[in-house]
């Protein structure tokens, strides 16, 4: 098996949190099994978390070996995934440099993602620069590795498409096939909602379970989920739409038969939410104690964590390097070689 024949995946994540179970769901657990089949490249975005956390830059840089810690924790592997740190890759800023010219101001203000972004940063017209051509950074993330697949959420599907449209504008400004188009690979499971039952679980809404919960913290989070309001005796019928107990059963209880029975047994009535809550809650801590377990112990060695990233940061320069070296040789940034 040649590394050629197989696909390159670069996956990010901006580090301003440790990671939760929605991430797990829509994304770790495919890396794991990815990087099995393919060249996986996984980027600890400290610098795009940067564009909009200016005086939180200690947060940011913190939470670099959390993510990385949680990456660890679920079974990536760093023989087989390169994880490296995005400002410890000169390269990548390097890139951005070239290809930020081959985008309108405009263009970049009508990326839906970036505008839904400022909405909710009620940034209005005091945008930061870095924030609005944030996408351009971080196509030269995807096309310094030269990578065919993105796993992404359906809402950074606007920056995989500004990706191809970089790619195809340098390529055809410098008439040489340079850079690669890459192709979005999204989940095929449902996102997994907050435990308030707001549609997405996020750390800044407060309503997720970190990869290190402890016991009690995933207990408690289970107590407070969402259920059906109108579920009001145990003998009443209830709602399994909306409910954010069955959503968490559908994600992680792989007895879709057991699930179905409690289903169908919680719309008849005669189910009370705290027993399909103990079903959960036993589920979450069976998942998530190995996870806690395997986190603790890398904690536990911080030296050897940050050697896994001082190796695939440097992997990672070699292969932006020789993608650099290609995109200035075919703009003729070659002063100094003969
Ligand atoms: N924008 C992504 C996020 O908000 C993080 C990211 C940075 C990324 N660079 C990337 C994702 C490259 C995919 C590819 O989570």
């Amino acid at each position: 098996m040649t590394s050629t024949s197989l696909p390159t995946i670069l996956t990010g994540d901006r580090t301003t949190g440790p990671l939760h179970l929605g991430h797990y769901i829509g994304s770790l657990r495919a890396r794991v099994a990815l990087q099995h089949e393919a060249r996986q490249f996984l980027l600890l975005a400290d610098t795009q978390a940067l564009t909009d956390n200016v005086g939180r830059h200690q947060r940011v840089t913190a939470n670099v070996i959390e993510v990385a810690l949680d990456y660890l924790a679920v079974g990536i592997d760093p023989a087989k995934s390169t994880i490296c740190i995005q400002s410890q890759v000169p390269e990548l800023a390097e890139l951005s440099q070239y290809l930020l010219n081959l985008v309108t101001v405009a263009r970049l203000e009508r990326n839906p993602t970036i505008k839904e972004e400022i909405r909710l940063r009620g940034f209005e017209r005091d945008i930061p620069a870095g924030f609005l051509t944030y996408p351009v950074s971080q196509a030269a993330d995807i096309t310094a590795f030269k990578a065919t697949h993105v796993p992404v959420g359906d809402d950074q599907l606007p920056m995989i498409e500004q990706t191809n449209e970089l790619v195809r504008r340098f390529n055809h400004t410098v008439e040489r096939e340079v850079l690669v188009e890459c192709a979005p690979v999204l989940s095929a499971v449902p996102r997994l909602p907050g435990i308030d039952g707001k549609a997405k679980m996020s750390k800044s809404l407060g309503n997720a379970i970190a990869l290190g919960a402890t016991p009690d913290e995933i207990a408690q989070a289970v107590k407070d989920m969402y259920t059906d309001p109108g579920h009001l005796r145990v003998s009443d019928p209830g709602k399994v739409e909306g409910n954010v107990v069955f959503a968490f059963l559908d994600a992680f209880e792989p007895d879709v038969q057991k699930v179905d029975a409690l289903k169908a047994h919680y719309r008849r009535g005669g189910l009370g939410d705290s027993v399909v809550k103990q079903v959960l809650n036993e589920r979450l801590q069976a998942l998530l104690e190995p996870i806690r377990t395997r986190r603790r112990e890398r904690e536990a060695d911080r030296g050897e964590v940050l050697e896994v990233l001082r190796r695939g940061t440097l992997r990672a320069r070699e292969v932006a390097g020789q993608t650099l070296s290609e995109v200035k040789r075919a703009m003729g940034l070659t002063y100094f070689e003969h």
